[in-house]
């Protein structure tokens, strides 16, 4: 049986404007938008905003649900499901989970277990259709460690990884081109002494010597047989920028310098800036700020990194922070852009014929509040 719905009185924030008026969804996908009062109203939205659900391509947020204390495992399926509520409540109804492949310590059995365990619980969900967001799994790839490709490996064979990324935390590279930077990060988070700092700087520059370029290569060439997307990590200069075309990368995340985010959105790889950096007015680790990009036109997507709320957030503070971007350009950022980049082309924006993913949001003393969210036409928060 058909079944049909109606949203009515809504800001509708569609790619291109903001319509006053209703949407019709029929069997779980947007079937019409109508700028006159509809016949019938099943939801009536009362002036609120009715935007498209968010795309998140990388949050790292479910490992602080695994992990809520240093040392404290918490069952898998309930760290998902936590966290699936709060990506839920952020207006989130695609997440690319991201999972760790590479751990620096000489022991790995516990990354592994952790992957496994982690990878499970998203297939389990998803399979019993418990989880109100569409979970996914984007695996990024610490390159100066030993054991990343065969972590890796194990987890795309079984299926399990839908975006790959490469990143090199080196100490002097890409996200830390400057040493002293590093030091000042490392140092202010009181993780260890000045002197023993020197000696994990050298550790570390002999691990990405002996390590990067043959984990690059495999990791290239794991995307390029399994024909998933393949993104780079923290582009700071030309090179990176040109090594990364060359290994048909296609979304470059956090770029650091005006340079790389230029030459990275000119070559035709998809920007992607930290959402919680323009929330906040900058870069936690002194890099370009994600408003400078979208100055610049070069603004692609955001994700919301560490913080889930931080998207919504972002979309509506874009506008005011650079005000040649629309409301509806901004929410693009942050829906359809990242939607389509990853192929997901059944969703993204309010537009006939996309699955009605759609979050209700009231600016409630100036701050967006999501208070209702439908994932195929299904109320999910
Ligand atoms: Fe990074």
């Amino acid at each position: 049986m058909t079944k049909e719905w109606v949203f009515g009185n809504a800001r509708i924030v569609t790619a291109s404007e903001i319509i006053a008026g209703a949407v019709l969804v029929r069997d779980g996908m947007i079937a019409d938008i109508s700028q006159s009062g509809a016949a019938r109203i099943d939801s009536d939205l009362d002036g609120a905003y009715l935007l498209p659900g968010l795309v998140e391509l990388h949050t790292d947020h479910l490992e602080s649900h695994y992990r809520p204390r240093p040392g404290v495992a918490w069952p898998a399926i309930g760290a998902l499901l936590a966290h699936d509520a709060q990506i839920a409540a952020a207006g989130i109804t695609t997440v690319f989970d991201a999972l760790r492949a590479g751990t620096f310590d000489a022991e790995t059995g516990g990354l592994r277990r952790a992957n496994g365990e982690l990878s499970q619980a998203i297939a389990q969900g998803r399979k019993t259709d418990m989880l109100r967001a569409d979970h996914r799994i984007h695996l990024r790839c610490e390159l100066p460690c030993p054991d990343t490709f065969e972590t890796a490996e194990e987890l795309v064979e079984e299926g399990l990884v839908d975006l790959l990324s490469v990143m090199d935390h080196t100490p002097g590279e890409r996200q830390f081109v400057s040493l002293d930077k590093f030091r000042e990060y490392y140092l202010g988070k009181k993780i260890m002494s000045a002197e023993r700092l020197e000696v994990f700087i050298v550790e570390r520059r002999e691990m990405n010597i002996l390590h990067s370029d043959r984990n690059r290569r495999a990791i290239v060439n794991l995307a390029i047989a399994k024909g998933l997307k393949l993104a780079s990590h923290d582009d700071a200069t030309l090179e990176h920028v040109a090594e990364a075309l060359a290994d048909g990368v296609t979304i470059s995340e956090f770029p650091t310098t005006e340079e790389a985010v230029r030459a990275a959105h000119t070559n035709g790889l998809a920007v992607l800036m930290g959402a919680p950096n323009l929330v906040r007015g900058g870069s936690h680790s002194g890099n370009i700020p994600t408003a400078d990009v979208a100055k610049a036109q070069c603004l692609d997507l955001m994700s919301s990194d560490y913080v889930p709320a931080s998207l919504l957030h972002a979309a509506f503070a874009l506008p005011q922070n650079v005000p040649s971007i629309t409301l509806p350009e901004a929410v693009t950022v942050v829906s359809r852009n990242p939607a389509r980049v990853m192929g997901l082309d059944d969703r993204g924006e309010i537009a006939p014929g996309k699955r009605a993913d759609l979050i209700e949001v009231r600016l409630m003393d100036d701050h967006p509040v999501v208070r209702t969210v439908w994932r195929a036409g299904q109320r999910v928060v």
